[in-house]
Formats: C-alpha cells, sequence, structure tokens
C-alpha cells in the first residue's frame, strides 16, 4: 500500500464521513481521533475549512503545530494583502481537504490531511496597511515588558503568522512549505517554530496533555464549544468592543516559553507540586480529589500554611474575576543539542481572549509580580496577533478587513 493519489481519492471518499461524524463527536465528548481510526485511518480525517470561525481556533488541538511568522515587505499594499490572503485561502481550502493545491509540484504530499488545519493571524502593521487605524483592535501590540522576559528578537512581533496544526508531520511540512513559496514575493520569513504534544492515539481521549516539565497542563481552562470559551474567545454575551471586522475572530497571544530543566532537576518532588499548586501524578490539585477538583485555597497544613502555596502558579494565576478567564492552549517544543550549543526545551504558550489587554495582561502582570514558576522558566519570544473570523466558500480569509 503506497501514499498515491488514486488510493487517497478513494480512502477519503469512504473516510469523510466518519471523520465529519468523528468531529462532531469531538465537541461533544472529545473522539475524533478514535472516530476516524475506526472506519479509516488517522491520515484521511478532514477538519472543515469554511466556517464562521477558523477551525484551529475551534477544534481540538492536533499532535503537531508549526507557528510560521513572517514580516511584510516594505513595498507591501492593500491589494498585495487580498492576494496573499485569496492565496492561502484558496490553498488551505484544498490542503486541508487532501488535495494538492493549484500549481503544487508535489501533490502526493496532500493525500492524508490528518486534521489539517491552517490558521491565519494579523500583526499590527498588517490591519494599518489592510484598513487603517480605524479598524486597529486597541489591544493589537506589543505586550508590557516583563522583568523576567528576555525576548529573543525572531520570536517577537511579526506581521503574519501562520499556524499549521496537524497529526502528521510530513503534512505539516509540505503545507508549511506550500505557503512560504506562494507568500515569498510579499513577505520576510522571521521564525519557525515547531510544537508538539502527544502522538494521536498514544493517550486515551480527552487526556489532558503533559509539558516537558513533567505536569499535566491545560486542565482549568475553557472548551471550545462551550459558553464558556465563545465569552472569553469571541466575546459572546459580553460587552464586545470589537472592531466588525474582527466579530467572530479573536486574539491570540503567543509566547515562547523556555524550561530551565537543569535548574527543574534539582527540584524535588514535594517542592515540584508545590511550585504549581498541583500533583504530579494526577494533576489534581494539593488539597485532594482528582483533575479536575475544585483547588480548596483556605486549607491549612499543621504548621498552619495553605496547602496550596499562595506563590504557586494555580493561585497567582486563577482569574479573580470572570472578565479574566481565556483559553489557554499550549504545545511543547524543543530544539535538540548540536555541537557547541546545549538545546533547548519549552512551551509554545498561547492565549487566546476577544481582548487580551482586559482578559491576559492582568494575568501576566500578576505572574510577574509573583510566581514560583518564574524561577523554572524564562519567557524568550512575545507577539500578539488578531485571527480574523473564519470566511464562506467564495470568501476569503480576512475579507471583512480587507474588502471594506
Ligand atoms: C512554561 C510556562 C508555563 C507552564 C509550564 C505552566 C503550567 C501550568 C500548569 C501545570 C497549570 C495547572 C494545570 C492547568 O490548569 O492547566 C497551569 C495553570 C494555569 N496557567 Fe500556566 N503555565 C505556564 C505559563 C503560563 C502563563 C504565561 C500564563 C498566563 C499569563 C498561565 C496561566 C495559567 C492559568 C490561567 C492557569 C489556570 C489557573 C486556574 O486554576 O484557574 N500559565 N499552568
Amino acid at each position: 500500500v503506497t501514499d498515491s493519489p488514486k488510493l487517497s481519492r478513494r480512502a477519503l471518499l469512504g473516510g469523510s464521513a466518519a471523520s465529519l461524524g468523528g468531529l462532531a463527536l469531538g465537541f461533544a465528548g472529545g473522539a475524533s481521533v478514535y472516530e476516524a481510526r475506526a472506519d479509516g485511518f488517522l491520515g484521511s480525517s478532514k477538519r472543515p475549512f469554511f466556517g464562521r470561525h477558523q477551525t484551529g481556533v475551534v477544534s481540538a488541538p492536533t499532535a503537531y503545530a508549526r507557528y510560521i511568522t513572517w514580516d511584510l515587505n516594505g513595498d507591501v499594499t492593500k491589494l498585495d494583502l487580498i492576494r496573499m490572503m485569496k492565496i492561502l485561502t484558496s490553498d488551505a481550502a484544498r490542503l486541508t481537504q487532501g488535495l494538492g493545491p493549484l500549481a503544487d509540484p508535489e501533490p502526493e504530499l496532500a493525500v492524508f490531511p490528518a486534521n489539517l488545519m491552517m490558521t491565519v493571524g494579523f500583526g499590527r502593521r498588517l490591519v494599518l496597511i489592510g484598513g487603517g487605524k480605524g479598524k486597529l483592535p486597541s489591544w493589537l501590540g506589543p505586550l508590557p515588558p516583563y522583568p523576567m522576559d528576555r525576548l529573543e528578537e525572531p520570536f517577537t512581533g511579526g506581521d503574519v503568522l501562520l499556524i499549521v496544526q496537524s497529526d502528521d508531520p510530513v503534512t505539516v511540512a509540505h503545507a508549511s512549505r506550500v505557503m512560504v513559496r506562494q507568500w515569498e514575493p510579499f513577505v520576510t520569513l522571521r521564525s519557525v517554530q515547531d510544537g508538539f504534544r502527544r502522538a494521536a492515539g498514544s493517550a486515551p481521549d480527552g487526556h489532558t496533555m503533559r509539558n516537558l516539565m513533567g505536569q499535566v497542563d491545560g486542565t482549568k481552562t475553557p472548551r471550545p464549544g462551550t459558553d464558556d470559551f465563545n465569552r472569553a474567545v469571541f466575546g459572546v454575551g459580553s460587552k464586545n468592543s470589537q472592531p466588525d471586522w474582527l466579530q467572530g475572530g479573536t486574539g491570540l497571544v503567543l509566547r515562547r516559553i523556555r524550561m530551565e530543566l537543569e535548574a527543574w532537576d534539582r527540584v524535588d518532588r514535594p517542592d515540584r507540586e508545590k511550585t504549581i499548586g498541583r500533583t504530579l501524578e494526577t494533576g489534581a490539585p494539593l488539597t485532594g480529589g482528582s483533575e479536575y477538583s475544585e483547588p480548596d485555597f483556605e486549607a491549612k497544613n499543621v504548621v498552619g500554611l495553605p496547602v496550596i502555596p499562595d506563590f504557586s502558579h494555580m493561585k497567582r494565576a486563577r482569574p479573580t474575576t470572570s472578565e479574566e478567564v481565556f483559553y489557554r492552549r499550549g504545545y511543547n517544543y524543543e530544539v535538540p543539542h548540536v555541537v557547541g550549543k546545549s538545546g533547548e526545551a519549552g512551551l509554545l504558550f498561547e492565549a487566546m481572549a476577544w481582548n487580551p489587554a482586559q482578559q491576559f495582561v492582568p494575568v501576566q502582570n500578576r505572574l510577574a509580580e509573583l510566581d514560583l514558576l518564574n524561577l523554572y522558566t524564562t519567557p524568550v519570544g512575545s507577539s500578539v496577533f488578531a485571527l480574523p473570523p473564519g470566511c464562506q466558500e467564495g470568501g476569503f480569509l480576512g475579507d471583512s478587513l480587507l474588502l471594506h
């Protein structure tokens, strides 16, 4: 059996109903991967491209994600931006459905989308060129500087972001290369960051991922498809001051956070658990129960100290009002050791919020002031993007900004 386009067309036809069913189930119960596997194979799983929201925002994360940022060339016009977004839309609409884009010299590499999603983000400069000052969301720009930041130029800022997510790394590489090649006349590449979670199928469904410090990471955050998620990410039901073009879209804070694993190696298990306020084994709060039990921040130990330390990451990060809730998603990253330069590991941290200044910044301010986790982590990259809404067939990503 080879992955020839001929085989794939048949396999995809057979697999598509199963994948759609799996996706629907995925929202309800998180069973997408298993459903798709039952009837076909993971590579044939497809997620829809067109819709009210970009699929990568509202869908369960895949095993792999690549974050590519570019700077727009100095002479790029609004017309160029329209061209770029039309190319992206046409290519992504095909690639996500297992079809090679027009003029792709390697269309065979497109046949197994494996839940491919391609999500675009706009930096401040792109919105200014594409829509002018009147279209700029108030929060779209760099975050305030923080004392623990050691930001590296390539991983900070950028005018355009593309997030390529899939359960297959070959698919990620191919879809990324298509866009890097297609956009070359308009942009200069700034950074490529690869992230990973557990391979699809290697852990039970609904399992919360572990980061490279070994912690259960992603427990307390709104789930896609719920009212809490729609409120936090799209401002549904709150007084939403998003510009019209961004309704159905959201804000993204992307931080590259290095883990100081040599320092972490010297910390014993009880102190590791106190750093977060949760156990390492199950991710349950230190005050007992299981992963999803509510922590008891008032509980004291025998010597009268809080069981969950006041300086723990969970205590400090917990929203103090409903306005501080955002959607949090992480991908691990690892840069292997090469001769002369030691390796690096960390977290590609994403916060999605319709207004990051209101929802994310107060939490980040509190963590910058005090958080035991700061002893073992260092932010080395930071960017803020507007993720436009999805588009309908016949339209293109960003049309609400660029056609008005
Ligand atoms: C490498 C950096 C980081 C690591 C390793 C990390 C790890 C964790 C872990 C293990 C938890 C507990 C389990 C969970 O609910 O997911 C957690 C919770 C949380 N983290 Fe982080 N985190 C990091 C950075 C950040 C940053 C930069 C922010 C925001 C500015 C943040 C905000 C939160 C929030 C809001 C919670 C949930 C708190 C609650 O229980 O309500 N984290 N993090």
